[in-house]
């Protein structure tokens, strides 16, 4: 299927406020320099907020990442999961057309699809409340025929019963996902041959219904107040609506302190403790801590500097590629400035690839010498222009 761009699009977009605090939090889930990873999870968000991607949404979050417009378009083209045209107002059907639905039933479902929704897949409903395709399978075979609607399952499907659910949809219902047939889960429709002591002390709906019912999010748009602001592993908690709100009026502060600033901060303590000591002073301190033995010897090792020049040191995080801890780390090694990476030759890049110990290979990965040149002359590369704009993190 040719997935493109569709023709009419938004002129801007914008995360609303609690889904641009969110997105930040996944960007700093990378270590520097590979903030595109967050990638998926933010078109993603863009497309729970919006219903579907727009143009003007994957140029925004390929700004936010650092990406050319073009590998962003890459990743959204490339899944079949982002939805590239309008989907309907209320919600988009996704008919599982695979092998087991298909012997059990799906093209009766895709038939009902075209009657009420629209003869041909990615169209919307006259009344733009709709819109349906098919789908491949979505491991819920033994439940099949099925569909998912919005972020659930509706399993053991007939054409009556997905009728049935559409016209719920449109009144404003929402039923509760899952088996449609009076399953609990897949056991066998005569019910459990074994393992019945399960049987007594189950919740009202399987696991997965019980999850997405107490959730409730079915086919809403995601603005960002539903989800706990910092996910579980990062020290947040599930949320209840009180806690989603809580957590919405200060959002900002728990993300911003993550980044690596705490580190420097202990390291720029250190030296008022051991002695007022001048910049110098500390850089020719740092640079007796590089454990030499662990120096490789491959390649040539540059010119070095014991400090910076009097007009202090460049900003060498940016360089694409370079954080806080590499530059502390570039710094020990003798280079504060852009003009001394910019005249690094081959031989004496691969040595400092060597020798950046825990980011070996970052110097030729990232192309730091280019990257150098324009910095030393004066210019400023997209990196840059982000950095100082406060859009890496
Ligand atoms: Fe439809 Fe697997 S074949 S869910």
């Amino acid at each position: 299927m040719l997935r493109r761009l569709h023709k009419d699009q938004p002129t801007s977009f914008a995360f609303t406020p609690d889904n641009q605090v969110w997105a930040e939090a996944q960007i700093t889930k990378y270590p520097e320099g590979r903030q595109a990873s967050a990638i998926i999870p933010l078109l993603w968000r863009a497309q729970e907020q919006e219903g579907w991607l727009t143009r003007p949404a994957i140029e925004h979050i390929s700004d936010m990442l650092g990406m050319a417009y073009i590998r962003g378009l890459e990743v959204a083209s490339f899944y079949f999961m982002f939805q590239l045209q309008p989907v309907g107002r209320v919600a988009h059907i996704q008919i599982c057309g695979t092998l087991s639905c298909m012997i059990c039933g799906a093209e009766d479902l895709i038939a009902v699809c075209r009657e009420k929704i629209a003869d041909k897949p990615h169209v919307l409903s006259a009344d733009g409340k709709f819109s349906w395709e098919e789908v491949e399978c979505l491991g819920a075979c033994t439940n099949a025929p099925m569909a998912q609607i919005g972020k659930d399952y509706y399993e053991d499907l007939t054409a009556q019963g997905l009728s049935d659910l559409l016209d719920g949809f449109a009144s404003g219902e929402v039923a509760t996902p899952g088996p449609q047939n009076g399953r609990y889960s897949s056991e066998p429709l005569s019910g459990l041959s074994s393992l019945k002591e399960y049987e007594s002390g189950k919740t009202q709906y399987n696991a997965s219904v019980q999850l997405a019912t107490d959730i409730g999010d079915t086919i809403k748009r995601i603005d960002g107040t539903e989800v706990p602001f910092l996910a579980p592993w990062q020290g947040g908690a599930v949320a209840t609506p009180a806690k989603a709100k809580a957590e919405k009026a200060k959002p900002a502060k728990a993300v911003k302190a993550k980044p690596a600033k705490a580190k420097p901060a202990k390291a720029e303590a250190k030296a008022p403790k051991e002695k007022p000591a001048t910049a110098k002073k500390v850089a020719k301190a740092e640079a007796a801590k590089v454990d030499t033995s662990a120096v490789a010897s491959a390649g040539t090792k540059p010119k070095t500097r014991k400090a910076p020049r009097k007009s202090g040191a460049d900003d060498l995080k940016m360089i694409k590629g370079v954080g806080p801890k590499l530059e502390k780390l570039l710094n020990t090694l003798g280079f504060f400035h852009f003009n001394q990476i910019s005249k690094w030759t081959d031989a004496e890049v691969a040595w400092v690839d060597q020798n950046l110990e825990g980011f070996k290979g970052r110097v030729s990965r990232d192309n730091w010498v280019k990257q150098a040149e324009v910095l030393a002359s004066g210019g400023e590369t997209e990196f840059a222009t982000r950095v100082k704009k406060g859009g890496v993190y």
